[in-house]
């Protein structure tokens, strides 16, 4: 049965460590979510005959299921309904969201997640983070061509994980992480639809499919070695090793010059390692930096032009 209160759920945006691309092709990928920079759903009852209405500030809508049904997000309230045994019903959905859109910080994944737990809440129905992940991931299947599953996952679990694309489950593993990491995130500002870079290497790889897989194969082997690096604690290794990837990424076209200026800004000024992080042409790059080299850091990537610069934590956790 659903409440009659109010609910309000949220999820973290996320942030690809390394492995974004190449994980689409099967190697494996780690991510870490960002937990102060949510996705907000909140639901409550509207008038009778009123069936489900979503009002979304920061997407500028504001719209019916009955009316949009083929809208994003009416078909995932849909289909997580039908997972929750309740029929479409007399609901106010109000979302909001801190993260930039096409940014590569997980906006998508982080709406979809705070909708389906919204949801799920309101209907009384406990929902693993895998099942929420399931929904979101079917719903950015239908809209984004091949997702790789990365963004669905570690926002559903908010945990940093160890992702590879199998099928028909992916793996996901917990990832030791002896020493706390510091990244600070730099957005160029500039909006990249992340089906655009994905389909654009799509077609390079089907073009020249020896060198894309070479290319992959040289991801998926740092990503290898940042997750002993991580288990280590060997910060500096981790840093060269997002350098790498960086120049990687650049090789498979998914870079671009606003990202390479934040990039080089950062190290610049002392960052252990940057990389674009994401899809990429657009959208945010991360540092890995000490607590001495932040401040300056930051300030470097607002003088080379970041439109926005936060800073994240990534805990020490014990893996599984
Ligand atoms: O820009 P984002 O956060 O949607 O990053 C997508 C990551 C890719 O590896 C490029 C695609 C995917 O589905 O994994």
């Amino acid at each position: 049965m659903f409440t009659s209160a109010m609910i309000s759920v949220s999820a973290p945006g996320k942030l690809i460590l390394c492995g974004e691309h190449a994980v689409v092709y099967g190697r494996p990928a780690i991510a870490a979510p960002l937990s102060d920079v949510r996705a907000y759903a909140r639901i409550e009852p509207g008038a009778p005959g009123s069936g489900l209405r979503f009002i979304a500030p920061d997407l500028g809508e504001t719209w019916t299921a009955a009316g949009q049904p083929k809208h994003p997000l009416s078909e995932l309230a849909l289909a997580a309904l039908a997972r929750l045994g309740q029929r479409e019903t007399d609901l106010i959905v109000q979302l909001r969201s801190d993260i930039p859109i096409a940014s590569g910080m997980g906006s998508g994944a982080a709406i979809g997640t705070a909708l389906v737990r919204a949801l799920a809440t309101h209907a009384g129905v406990e929902l693993a983070p895998e099942e929420v992940a399931a929904l979101v991931y079917a719903s950015e299947r239908r809209f984004h061509g091949t997702p790789s599953g990365i963004d669905n996952t570690v926002v559903a679990h908010e945990r940093a994980i160890w992702f590879e694309r199998r099928e028909p489950a992916p793996l996901i593993e917990t990832l030791t992480i002896a020493a706390p990491l510091l990244l600070v995130v730099g957005d160029t500002g500039v909006r990249s639809a992340t089906r655009l870079p994905v389909g654009a290497v799509r077609e390079g790889w089907r073009a020249d499919p020896r060198r894309y897989e070479a290319l992959f194969d040289q991801v998926g082997e740092l990503v290898t070695r940042a997750r002993a690096a991580l288990a280590t604690g060997d910060l500096p290794l981790l840093g060269a090793l997002l350098n790498a990837n960086q120049a990687l990424l650049e090789q498979i076209g998914v870079s671009s010059p606003d990202l390479e200026r934040l990039v080089a800004a950062a190290r610049a000024a002392g960052a252990l390692g940057a990389k674009l992080s994401g899809a990429g042409w657009g959208g945010v790059m991360l540092a890995l930096v000490t607590p001495a080299a932040r401040l300056a850091v930051e300030s470097a990537l607002r003088e080379a032009g970041a439109a926005r610069v936060l800073a994240a934590t990534v805990p020490a956790t014990a893996g599984a």
